[in-house]
């Protein structure tokens, strides 16, 4: 393409773009059948739960991922013109920003209520946890006994110096296992347990997962992870050699946040989606393949739903569901402590 082809592409792409623009993205988006979804969860593009709602309801879903913060940042650049019409993010802390934003809409569901504790969802109904997940200790069975290891705040010890996978302080799950350290243990004290992290020298890796396999190439010992990648990979591998320990049993407990979704302030298909919710909060509790948690090992919400056989094997733990709902709120606090502490 030489330079005048290369300007007349782009002039027609704007051109184009204008096109959208003036009948309306939004205008698109209100159809019968449809349910425009902002989705973080990054486990597959289509993940089998969506695919079965459709079919049985003939509702569409369209899905648009990115992760929590750019999906809450998307949401308030565009006010009431978005897309949207449910917002599914993986983070307690970013639906609540986004309730107290005024960008999603309380939700009166019997079914709801009915089926999801009152911990696991706002208070004024305007978001619903749909599955559970604990950011906790796991580390090289090979390496590391069991008897070693107690709280996430002695990871900060010494002996841990050069052992350590951390998952970068940009993600979200960092972001938020530190607020739910300074709700715990108040912020002085959280950020000597983070400056002590730091002190060890980390290998920071943006990704559960390689975090887990470096783990097991021996690259690490000991590391924090959402219990469903040692799910995920016990699957593929029954031998895969890294274990889950349940972190700060004789204290609040294990460090817990949510996949949950809300309606939009200005859903255009605000039925549809109270209908993708109450699905996936009943229906799509199933252990199975299909399930939202199931697919994933993750914990169900609707104590009537059963966890993988897998996550079973992790055994009983104490889940930290107190600190859930200061996640929203210091969550700016968390991003902070950890840029002092020199946390990557
Ligand atoms: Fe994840």
């Amino acid at each position: 393409m030489n330079r005048r082809q290369v300007i007349a592409s782009f002039v027609s792409c704007a051109v184009a773009l204008a096109a959208v623009g003036a009948s309306g993205p939004r205008a698109a988006s209100a159809q019968a059948n449809v349910v425009n979804v902002y989705s973080a969860r990054h486990y597959g593009a289509l993940e089998k739960v969506f695919a079965e709602f459709e079919r049985e309801t003939g509702i569409r879903v369209r899905l648009s991922n990115a992760s929590s913060q750019a999906l809450l940042e998307r949401l308030r650049a565009e006010g009431k013109a978005t897309p949207a019409d449910l917002f599914f993010v993986i983070d307690a802390g970013t639906l609540q920003l986004a309730a107290e934003e005024g960008l999603l809409q309380p939700v009166d569901s019997q079914v709801l209520r009915t089926v999801i504790p009152p911990e696991l969802r706002d208070p004024q109904n305007r978001w619903f946890a749909l599955t559970q997940r604990v950011r906790t200790i796991v580390y090289n069975s090979n390496k590391v006994k069991p008897s070693e290891l107690s709280t996430y705040e002695a990871l900060a010890d010494r002996k841990w110096r050069g052992r350590l996978c951390m998952r970068p302080a940009t993600h979200i799950y960092t972001i938020s296992l530190v607020a739910g350290l300074i709700a715990n243990l108040g912020e002085k004290r959280a950020e000597q347990v983070v400056r002590g992290w730091v002190a060890n020298r980390p290998t920071f890796i943006d990704s559960d997962s390689r975090i887990l396999e470096n783990i097991a190439a021996g690259k690490c010992d000991v590391a924090i992870t959402n219990h469903y990648y040692v799910g995920n990979a016990l699957k593929k591998d029954p031998n895969f050699p890294v274990k889950v320990f349940w972190a700060n049993q004789n204290a609040q407990g294990a460090h817990v946040n949510i996949s949950g979704a809300g309606v939009t302030a200005n859903a255009l298909n605000r039925e549809n989606a109270i209908k993708l919710l109450e699905w996936l909060a009943t229906r799509g509790q199933d252990p199975g393949e299909a399930g939202l948690a199931g697919g994933n090992n993750e914990f169900p919400v609707n104590p009537s739903a059963q966890p993988t056989e897998i996550i079973k094997g992790f055994g009983p733990f104490k889940a930290d569901l107190a600190a859930l709902s200061k996640y929203g709120p210091l969550q700016a606090q968390a991003i902070k402590l950890l840029e002092r502490a020199g946390y990557k």
